[in-house]
């Protein structure tokens, strides 16, 4: 897919089909954008004339095609909704976008304009479409659809002498746009391969093209010197199964501005990589196991996010680390009542063999102090807690340090990938407690989410602002749709684009 922007005069547009947008009036009327005006203007009032006959609402998500319509030389018009403008949010327009690139790529249309109305930030409204656009189209929704006609789509915003714009800018959002969607795909495509394909030794394969890519270094440690490094909760993890547990060691170099010390340290992302959870000695029940392929969309997410940082080459330092084993119920699986030395040197007595996530995770967090992050995120996809708490709309968000949970939340709205704040109190902390080694793996079923991110908590330096996000609910969709999302690939990358631009 071609993208790209355009400010022609309406009635020059060239195009296969022109989308407009139109807002759904708040007395019933619906109302068209600027850029709808002036292509109805060229149309003689055509346009008014058909939403006058109140069968369009302009509902967020609705579409409605019109043909050969008097003075545009287009043939097909799209008027697609944007719901109220009371209502209007990042959600809205992204859920309007989508909706139009999909009802535009099921007709034969090679070439379509999206109008953007220009009214506020128009770079952000840029790069969002653009990330939902090439996320709709690379989508399962479409993917059996081979042969989408659509190759080129641009994004028209009106210039009429009076309109301000920075055309640097909106090429750059363009661009980062088409990234993030890259990173998205990346992330997917891993997650959506079945378990049989997708092995630890393959994730890491995976990371090792993917370093030779984008010129990243990688250092892949093998089940032996995982046993060297001492990530015995890895090991423990990885033991019932005959795939062998890989380490994965990612780094993104980026030349950060300013030459003090503190810039250069990288920012550290933790990916969970359990490519099957059976769940171990303290077996899953049957029902949806097959989902449990999709426990490495954090790994997944990472790896998308280090391919979207390389294409954009941000100015700053990014190490991925991903812990990836396969958590199954053989001959020499861990039992329950196992106690175990972690890397950390705090022991951890096994209780359910099912919350393997943390333990592969507390190991990396330990790995990882010896790079001296300025920050650590780590993704996973943690607790069926989670997904009960905050369904299938936001990631849960733990985090040690407020200016970091914020800047994540605002990250997450702006991209439209929301992640929403639970608490780390130490009251949950005596879930934890055990009488034969430091502390259980699990702190029972109430507050699950929660209890998960404290243990991880145990394993973070306390000056170091760290973030979890528990993407159970949010890394893929279930029924007739499943398939991975490729979230938090977005999130992240906003976050960094953030981060890239802060003034020093
Ligand atoms: N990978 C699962 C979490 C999960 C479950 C994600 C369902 C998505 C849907 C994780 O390893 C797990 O099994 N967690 C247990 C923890 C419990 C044993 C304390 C859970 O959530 O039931
Ligand atoms: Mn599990
Ligand atoms: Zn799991």
């Amino acid at each position: 897919m071609e993208f790209s922007i355009k400010s022609s005069a309406p009635e020059n547009l060239s195009a296969d089909c022109v989308a407009i947008g139109v807002f759904a009036g708040e007395k019933k009327q619906p109302l068209l954008t600027d850029m709808g005006k002036a292509l109805d203007q060229a149309a003689n009032g055509a346009i008014q004339a058909i939403l006058g006959k109140g069968d369009f609402s302009g509902k967020s998500g609705s579409c409605q095609f019109l043909y050969k319509l008097p003075g545009i030389a287009c043939e097909r018009i799209l008027l697609f909704g944007l719901g109220k403008t009371s209502e209007a949010s990042n959600a809205a327009f992204s859920r309007a976008i989508r909706a139009a690139v999909k009802a535009i790529a099921a007709t034969s249309a090679a070439e379509a304009v999206i109008a953007l109305n220009a009214a506020s930030d128009l770079p952000a409204k840029i790069r969002l479409a653009t990330m939902a656009a090439a996320d709709e189209l690379a989508g399962k929704t479409l993917q059996k659809e081979k042969n989408i006609a659509l190759k080129k789509l641009a994004f028209w915003r009106f210039v009429d002498g009076r309109a301000k714009h920075d055309a640097g800018a909106e090429e750059k959002a363009l661009y980062e746009g088409e990234a993030i969607a890259a990173g998205l795909k990346t992330a997917r495509t891993l997650g959506d391969l079945p378990a049989n394909q997708c092995t630890p030794s393959y994730l890491a394969k995976a990371a090792e093209k993917l370093a030779k890519r984008h010129k990243l270094n990688c250092e892949i440690l093998d089940e032996k010197a995982i046993r060297a490094a001492g990530m015995n909760a890895l090991l423990a993890v990885a033991r019932g199964s005959r795939q062998p547990p890989r380490f994965i060691v990612l780094e993104y170099k980026g030349k950060p501005r300013g030459g003090k010390k503190s810039a250069a340290q990288p920012l550290a992302l933790l990916g969970k990589g359990i490519t099957f959870d059976s769940g171990g000695i303290s077996l899953k029940p049957p029902a949806n196991m097959d989902e449990m392929k999709f426990d490495m969309c954090g790994a997944a997410s990472v790896l998308g996010v280090m391919e979207a940082v390389a294409r954009l080459q941000l100015p700053l330092n990014l190490l991925a680390l991903i812990p990836a084993c396969e958590n199954m119920p053989g001959g020499d699986a861990t039992r329950p009542g196992d106690v175990i030395a972690t890397l950390s040197g705090q022991t951890v007595e096994i209780l359910n063999t099912d919350a393997e996530g943390r333990l592969i995770l507390c190991d990396a967090l330990t790995y990882a102090r010896r790079f001296e992050p300025s920050a650590i995120i780590d993704v996973a996809t943690l607790t069926g807690a989670c997904a009960m708490a905050l369904g299938r709309i936001a990631h849960g968000l733990f985090a040690n340090d407020d200016a970091l949970a914020a800047a994540l939340i605002k990250a997450g709205e702006t991209i439209e990938d929301k992640a929403w704040r639970l608490p780390l109190w130490d009251d949950y902390q005596e879930a934890l407690d055990s009488r034969f080694a430091d502390m259980v793996n699990t702190g029972g079923r109430e507050g699950g989410a929660i209890t998960a991110a404290c243990f991880l908590s145990r394993f973070v330096d306390k000056k170091t602002p760290w973030a979890h996000l528990d993407i159970a609910g949010t890394a893929w969709r279930t029924g007739k749709e499943k398939g991975a999302t490729g979230r938090p690939v977005a999130l992240l990358c906003q976050y960094l684009l953030d981060l890239a631009d802060k003034p020093l």
